[in-house]
């Protein structure tokens, strides 16, 4: 529940990128040695993927909150189990990890937020293209190669997945992988960067070409995983959303420069740091149009924030969604706090109106489930918002950060409702 209103002041400080955990995690699978990660986000994401893995044999050792130690030389099987797997869309990952260390994975297909189609063609394309034969039986992705070899693999569409995905089963497959027309998304990088670091050979991450020298072994190290592009952006928003004035501490300013101009497009300040971000602002918010693109454009993971914070900007701004099909699923819940937003299709038009008001809406995914929070901290009275177990997926204490920089906002226990909290 959240009292809105307050204007956000102060500090956060970011945590390690779930998007980047949840890859790096399960491609220790393809490690011998132990592999030490540090900067690991708390969050439900990374205790599911932790507990898949412990399922399949792997020894997993939290040294803190925030740090683990994982050693995959003993795995008792290749099977992950659909209870787990269904429950977050990362799962894929143990298909290119465990093929690429055993050459045989068996991973019911993955769950995570529905907006739309979620195809995962270009990851079976590319593990074909090294070599294995990939099938369905009775629900279960099943991938077996007798060897696997190294290939030229062009993607159709820039896909995060599946780049990461052929990059795993690529670092232990014989000869020179090239994947042409690669995203290029920080945590590509980050899984890039940790790979190299445990013993593998990968280069060109953050461009179009990555090429993986596919190595026989690899013997671990320890890594550290990039602060959350997704976690800053959101803290960015929630600022300029309560007319505040925050530094945004642990975050890489460049991975967030297409969010820095938009905001300052709608009369944010934005001042960028070495590893750190202020924003702050004192006057009305101006109408802005967004376009989600693949990095280093905007952010689709953004994009339910941002239309959130352009529902009370002086204007009418148009909001494109180029990534997925069906991803305004949340602009109802909006429409009940008294935003004006027409959608059609992958287009949201937004009519700026002077301010929301507080109501009870739903977490109708894990981004929405911040754009709540964000409305919340905007509208004028109380917002209570259901279904925070989308929220606790991604975001680590959400709501203590959101405290301690001075927002009303608390949980409830309550098991049937699990709303934030017990303001006032
Ligand atoms: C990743 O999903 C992120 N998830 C998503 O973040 C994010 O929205 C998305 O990338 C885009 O940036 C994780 O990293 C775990 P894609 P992913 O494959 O990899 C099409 C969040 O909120 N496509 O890059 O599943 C697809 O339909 C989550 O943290 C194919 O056609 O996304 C989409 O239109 C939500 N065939 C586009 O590519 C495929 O085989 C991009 O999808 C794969 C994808």
């Amino acid at each position: 529940m959240i009292m809105g209103g307050k204007r956000l002041s102060g500090e956060v400080t970011i945590s390690g990128a779930k998007n980047a955990a949840v890859a790096v995690i399960p491609a220790a699978l393809l490690v011998e040695g132990t592999c030490r990660i540090e900067n690991v986000p708390a969050i439900k994401d990374v205790d599911v993927i932790v507990d898949i893995l412990r399922c399949l044999g792997a020894r997993v050792k939290y040294i803190d909150g925030h740090c683990l130690e994982i050693n995959c030389e003993k795995i008792n099987g290749f099977s992950a189990p659909y209870e787990m797997t269904r429950k977050m869309r990362a799962s894929y990952y143990l298909l290119g990890a465990l093929l690429g260390r055993f050459h045989h994975a068996e991973v019911p297909p993955p769950g995570g937020c529905n907006f739309g189609t979620r195809p995962i063609d270009m990851h079976i394309k590319g593990f074909e293209a090294l070599g294995a034969k990939v099938g369905i039986d009775k629900g279960v992705i099943e991938a077996h190669a007798v060897k696997l070899r190294a290939a030229q693999i062009y993607m159709d569409v820039a896909s995060v997945g599946a780049t990461i995905n052929i990059m795993l089963a690529a670092t232990r497959a014989e000869g020179t992988t090239i994947i042409e027309n690669a995203s290029k998304e920080p945590h590509v990088v980050d899984v890039a960067n940790f790979l190299s670091a445990m013993g593998a050979n990968v280069r060109g991450a953050g461009t179009d070409t990555i090429k993986i020298n596919g190595v026989e072994k690899m013997g671990g190290g320890t890594y550290t995983i990039i602060p959350d592009q997704i976690e800053a952006g959101t803290f960015m928003i929630a600022a300029a959303a309560t007319a505040g004035d925050v530094l945004v501490k642990n975050v890489i300013p460049k991975h967030l420069e297409s969010l820095t101009a938009k905001l300052v497009e709608m009369n944010t300040s934005v001042e960028e740091y070495g590893d750190s971000i202020r924003v702050s602002r004192d006057g009305p918010l101006r109408k802005a149009n967004v376009k989600t693109l693949p990095y280093p454009g905007f952010p689709t993971d953004l994009q339910p924030q941002i239309v959130t914070l352009l529902s009370a900007a002086r204007g009418t701004s148009v909001i494109t969604e180029s990534v997925w099909d069906n991803r305004f699923q949340y602009v109802d819940e909006l429409r009940r706090l008294g935003a004006k937003i027409s959608v059609d299709g992958k287009l949201a038009v937004i009519e700026g109106v002077e301010t929301l008001s507080g109501a009870p809406v739903k977490a109708t995914d894990l981004r929405a489930g911040a754009s709540m929070v964000i409305a919340g901290l905007m509208a004028r009275g109380v917002t209570e918002i259901r279904e925070l177990r989308h929220i606790d997926r991604g975001y680590e204490d959400l709501e203590a950060k959101l405290r301690a920089l001075g927002a009303q906002i608390a949980r409830r226990g309550d098991s049937e409702i699990k709303s934030i909290g017990e303001v006032v």
